[in-house]
């Protein structure tokens, strides 16, 4: 049965469309059927991360001016492209051979010029509820004309509109959070307010910390002024210390869940523009942990 998958944020750039982005070729490549919708319309970015130019845009399908099948573009050569350079850069045992990826991929792109996105984002309650119809329409038509196993959404941060929209028709919440940028406060009124009332339906929500310090980054460090016996009256030398861990005060904070922590890959980043990076440079702790995300996602998603 076709699950449905939310990447969400309270806040702007933690990492959801590089998350849903590289989560949607991983599942495609692990033999999946994966239709990725680019719904954060306020600000898309799917459409620049992918670098082509879709024939229709969720926009014209939502106005009733585009078909599905014009919509939804096969980036599955993409995803078989960058999967087969990474295999020579290997010199993997499965060099040569044509085609790895054994799912498929479809993408669905929003329109980024501003006078598309004041049209969606006004309009008076009559549009507004067409809009509706034909999101969930657009859902109903990637289950049964594109059998997909899994439609995964990229949503604007916050509470607006289309982000509920997203989250309303999603089956799994990822709230991302993005590591030494965490608004606790905010993402925990966030998740008592809007994500409680998608949950008490059914509706799994899971945290997704990124941009983990570790891998490249040092752990963050408290330093703490000392108190030492021959000065009581204040500090004379300071002492460092590792943080409680940031994991469990989040995840209890937040009373969610933390189904993954992942990297970060600023090492890659700074050669050049990220791209499909679990797929380039599968070694890579960040493209292990996308991978163990997928098989985490599908064992939830078994229990659903
Ligand atoms: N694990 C990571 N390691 C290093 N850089 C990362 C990681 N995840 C995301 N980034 C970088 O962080 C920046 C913001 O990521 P991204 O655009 O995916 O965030 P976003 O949540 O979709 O932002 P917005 O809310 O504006 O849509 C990008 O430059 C991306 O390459
Ligand atoms: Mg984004």
């Amino acid at each position: 049965m076709t699950k449905c998958i939310a990447f969400h944020s309270y806040k702007g750039g933690t990492g959801k469309t590089t998350l849903a982005g590289n989560f949607a070729a991983v599942l495609a490549k692990l033999g999946f059927r994966v239709c990725l919708l680019d719904l954060d319309v306020y600000a898309p970015s799917l459409q620049s991360y992918f670098m082509i130019e879709p024939k229709k845009w969720i926009n014209d399908y939502l106005y009733s001016e585009a078909d599905i099948g014009d919509v939804m573009q096969d980036l599955t050569p993409k995803v078989s492209e960058i999967d087969m350079e990474s295999r020579e850069m290997q010199s993997d045992s499965s060099r040569g051979a044509k085609d790895n990826v054994k799912g498929k991929l479809w993408v669905g792109f929003s329109n980024a010029k501003k006078e598309e996105i004041y049209k969606l984002e006004g309009g008076a309650d009559t549009t507004r509820k067409q809009f509706l119809r034909r999101f969930i329409l657009l859902r109903e038509q990637l289950i049964t004309n594109y059998d997909a196993d899994y439609i995964v959404i990229d949503t604007s941060p916050g509470i607006r509109y289309w982000s509920i929209n997203a989250l309303a028709v999603a089956d799994i919440l990822f709230l991302t959070l993005k590591a030494g940028d965490l608004d606790i406060e905010g993402t925990k009124k966030m998740a008592e307010e809007i994500y409680s009332s998608f949950t008490k339906f059914g509706t799994k929500s899971f945290l997704l910390l990124n941009r983990v310090s570790g891998y490249c980054a040092p752990s963050p460090l408290i330093v703490k002024p000392e108190m030492t016996t021959s000065n009581r009256s204040g500090p004379s030398t300071f002492i460092i210390e590792t943080p409680e861990d940031t994991d469990e005060v989040l995840a209890r904070e937040v009373r969610m869940t933390i189904m993954s922590s992942i990297p970060c890959y600023c090492d890659i980043q700074f050669l050049r523009k990220e791209f499909l990076t679990a797929l380039k440079y599968p070694a890579h702790p960040f493209a292990k942990k996308i991978e163990n995300l997928t098989l985490s996602l599908s064992q939830t998603a078994g229990q659903l």
